[in-house]
């Protein structure tokens, strides 16, 4: 039986509504929503995701500053600016876009920015928190993906979860969630043995590896009835593609997401989620 696509860009647009209303909300009370970016260097699809943060953000009605930084700034000088938009009492959430040149130190930058405008979830405040149970900032494609198996309903409790990522962007901060909703979770990557077996055993399989050269999920490593959640995009033979090619895997799987439309819409929904949530922690603590 063929499987149920999870439509990102759905889901996504029911996030956006909620948080249009919010933000009108907000404005109400005499708070303007501002989510600063900062992009260093000419990474072309940072870029675009970069750009498309920023479209939706004016969809919504959330203000944006845009720092386009030269690739060769010092550390110094990006901390002198993160410095600044922590200061700026019109700016809720600070997004610095990774991956970072190689000059610059990805820890020291993203724990930089103060924990109350850390949008992405990344401080050691907020990531610490989210092994408590007690984060209000979360990483978004994290967030994201568990909105998806809300709006389907999809119940988590006690089945076998097989993450393919340890990154703190997406595999780390999901491996929380999930654990929070009481699933078996085990965490694999590049060094993990017999992967196509851990991934037949699995209720759900979450992959974010983004090299098909690597690594590709086929319907022959997945058990019938499985849910397949594909957090990669890459470009392969000239096209957009994540780790799993949908096509294949939805004859097997009973939901899937496609590449693209799936996961990445949720990851910017969830961006202007939680620079409401932001603006909103700010408005406490005046
Ligand atoms: N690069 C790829 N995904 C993300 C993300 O969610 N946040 C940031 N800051 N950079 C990214």
């Amino acid at each position: 039986m063929v499987g149920t696509r999870i439509d990102g860009k759905i889901i996504a647009q029911s996030v956006k509504d909620r948080v249009k209303k919010a933000t009108e909300e907000l404005k109400k009370q005499g708070i303007s929503p501002c989510l600063a970016t900062i992009l260093i260097g000419a990474n072309s699809a940072s870029a675009t995701y970069v750009k498309n943060k920023h479209t939706a953000c004016k969809e919504v009605g959330i203000a944006t500053k845009d720092y386009k930084l030269d690739a060769n700034i010092t550390q110094s000088e990006l901390t002198r600016i993160i410095d600044e938009l922590n200061a700026d009492k019109l700016v809720h959430g600070i997004l610095v876009q990774l991956p970072l040149p190689k000059q610059l130190d990805t820890f020291a930058t993203t724990s930089r920015i103060s924990p109350l405008k850390d949008v992405d979830g990344l401080t050691p405040h907020n990531a610490g928190l989210l092994t408590m149970k007690k984060a209000a900032l979360v990483a978004c494609t994290p967030s994201g993906i568990m909105e998806m198996f809300d709006y389907h309903r999809i119940d988590i409790e006690g089945k076998n979860v097989v993450l393919i990522n340890r990154s703190n962007l997406v595999g780390k901060p999901l491996y929380h969630l999930l654990l929070e909703k009481n699933a078996t979770v085990l965490t694999c990557h590049s060094k993990t043995k017999n992967l196509s077996e851990l991934c037949q055993n699995a209720d759900i399989i979450i992959t974010a590896v983004g090299n098909r050269n690597k690594f590709t999920l086929t319907s022959d490593m997945i058990k019938e009835g499985a849910i397949v959640i594909d957090v990669a995009i890459s470009r392969f033979k000239e096209k957009l593609v994540g780790d799993s090619d949908y096509k294949d895997i939805i004859q097997k799987a009973s939901f899937a997401t496609p590449v693209p439309g799936g996961v990445g819409p949720m990851t910017v929904a969830m961006l202007l989620k939680n620079t409401i949530t932001a603006a909103s922690l700010s408005s406490q603590i005046v």
